[in-house]
């Protein structure tokens, strides 16, 4: 396959294509360049020749401080095998994996070597938006730094976390360009598993690509789809292991629906935290922006955990002249699962120990709400929108009483699948399309399919202060599929 002059639609291979060919959006018409080793190789190398599996630095808080100095700047990085200029905090992509406990205090000071404006949002941890703290409204000039101080409460739960930049307009181009980094809230003081963080980015002549209008509005797939970094690493078991993944799914707007080729595998972990009642499963999705923790046992032979192709849409339509067509992304192996009887099986740390306290489906709303997610065709392009409107940064768009339960009724009348994200209070998932969930499902973001209706509970206790719910697919985001909430 080559990248030819001209519109760049490929062919979807089968799942063995190194997992790094994504399906342009046809009439794209940018021409792409594949670095060395990004070639669109037809089957993953022997798995003698493949990356093994790494891990991003991590940073860990002590004596219930974590102080770092966080940089953003252009960086060369080796990524999948490709030499390129990324966006990279401290020079790694992923960044630092930060471990905190419940009760400590997260001082980051972020400078700003980028050309453009960022800032840094903790995703999913149940802290205050306000100040200095994750406040999505802050934000940081090209040369300059934030000093950011973030407090967990004692009881916040252990989970798996991230952090991104969050400048509105900004948010897709940074994060596809290598801006993200785990975040592990334990106890414990080692890693309860392996950080799995998944971001797919497209390269072209040594950079990352910029996209066309109309990727943006079907949501950016990159080419390359990256595990920690690398295209498909190797990840070798003792016979007999059983291994934690704490999958992080940092792509931009890329679904990962999960399979280990048939094998069963347990989830005891979503978002922000451990599940009561684990269970298992041959395959489960992580929307954008969600995190899964996975067990799976070593298996005999080389096991692949894949990420197989997964439509959001039926944009077909008029809608930019049928041109979305199926927008579904290509399989990407995301691990090879090598048993390997010369390893020595690695004690891992407990699992999160937190499972969620309460049953929001006992309790009286005290209000419901509904939010409708839609986009409309205009001669422009699309407009991205939250009830008929796109983002205002100086309109409150939900004003909620602190310590309120709530109901919210997310509803999409849009042609295509939105992973809705509301920051610092998690939403517990009560039915989808008026089947009642029966167990408790908490997230950060809730997958709500085109003509659905999801209903989810919300405590608004506990923290108060400004900021905003939107799709995770962040290009929607950048678009204006974001508003802003109160609670005071
Ligand atoms: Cu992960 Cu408002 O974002
Ligand atoms: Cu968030
Ligand atoms: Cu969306």
């Amino acid at each position: 396959m080559t990248s030819g002059v001209g519109p760049t639609r490929r062919a979807v291979l089968g799942w063995g294509a190194l997992g790094i060919v994504g399906l342009a959006v046809g009439g794209a018409g940018i021409a792409r360049t594949w670095g060395r080793g990004g070639a669109a190789t037809a089957i993953l190398p022997d798995a003698a020749s493949a990356p093994e599996f790494a891990e991003p630095p991590v940073v860990a808080s002590s004596g219930g401080v974590l102080d770092l100095h966080l940089r953003a700047e252009a960086s060369t990085v080796t990524a999948g095998g490709v030499t390129a200029t990324m966006l990279a905090y401290n020079g790694t992509v992923p960044g630092p994996t930060l471990m905190v406990k419940p009760g400590d205090t997260l001082r980051v000071s972020l400078s700003n070597g980028l050309s453009q404006a960022t800032n840094l949002h903790t995703h999913g941890l149940q802290v205050s938006p306000a100040g200095n703290s994750d406040n999505p409204f802050v934000s940081v000039n090209p040369g300059e730094s934030f000093d950011y101080e973030i407090h967990l409460p004692a009881d916040h739960p252990e989970g798996v976390f991230w952090y991104h930049p969050h400048h509105h307009g900004h948010v897709a181009d940074q994060v596809f360009a290598g801006l993200y980094g785990a975040i592990v809230v334990s106890r414990d003081a080692s890693l309860p598993g392996r950080v799995v963080v998944v971001s797919d980015t497209t390269f072209a002549g040594g950079q990352v690509a910029t996209v066309s209008a109309m990727e943006s509005m079907r949501g950016r797939l990159g080419d390359v789809v990256l595990t920690n970094g690398q295209a498909s690493p190797a990840l070798r078991l003792a016979p007999g292991a059983t291994e934690r993944l704490l999958v992080v799914n940092a792509c931009t707007s890329r679904y990962l629906d999960l399979d280990m080729n048939g094998e069963t595998f347990a989830v005891t972990g979503r978002d922000g935290g451990a599940i009561a009642a684990p269970v298992s499963v041959t395959s489960t999705t992580v929307v954008p922006g969600g995190r899964a923790t996975l067990v799976l046992a070593a298996t005999d032979a080389e096991a692949r955990l894949t990420a197989r192709g997964y439509d959001v849409s039926m944009m077909g339509g008029g809608m930019m002249g049928g041109g979305m067509g199926s927008a579904q992304a290509a399989d990407a192996v995301l691990l090879r699962l090598l048993p390997d009887a010369s390893v020595t099986a690695a004690a891992a740390g407990a699992d999160f120990g937190t499972v969620p306290s309460q049953d929001l489906r006992d309790a009286t709303p005290a209000r419901s709400r509904t939010l409708e997610l839609g986009m409309s065709e205009m001669m422009s392009g699309a407009s991205f929108t939250i009830d008929g409107r796109s983002f205002a940064p100086d309109r409150v768009d939900q004003a909620v009483s602190a310590g309120a339960v709530e109901e919210w009724t997310l509803t999409n009348t849009s042609g295509m699948d939105h992973p809705f994200h509301l920051h610092t209070w998690p939403m517990q998932i009560v039915s989808i399309d008026g089947s009642a969930i029966d167990d408790v499902d908490v997230r950060d973001v809730v997958d709500v399919p085109s003509g659905s209706a999801v209903v989810v509970r919300i405590d608004f206790s506990g923290n108060a202060g400004t900021t905003v719910y939107h799709c995770h697919i962040l290009d929607h985001e950048d678009l204006g599929m974001m508003g802003i909430i109160e609670v005071a």
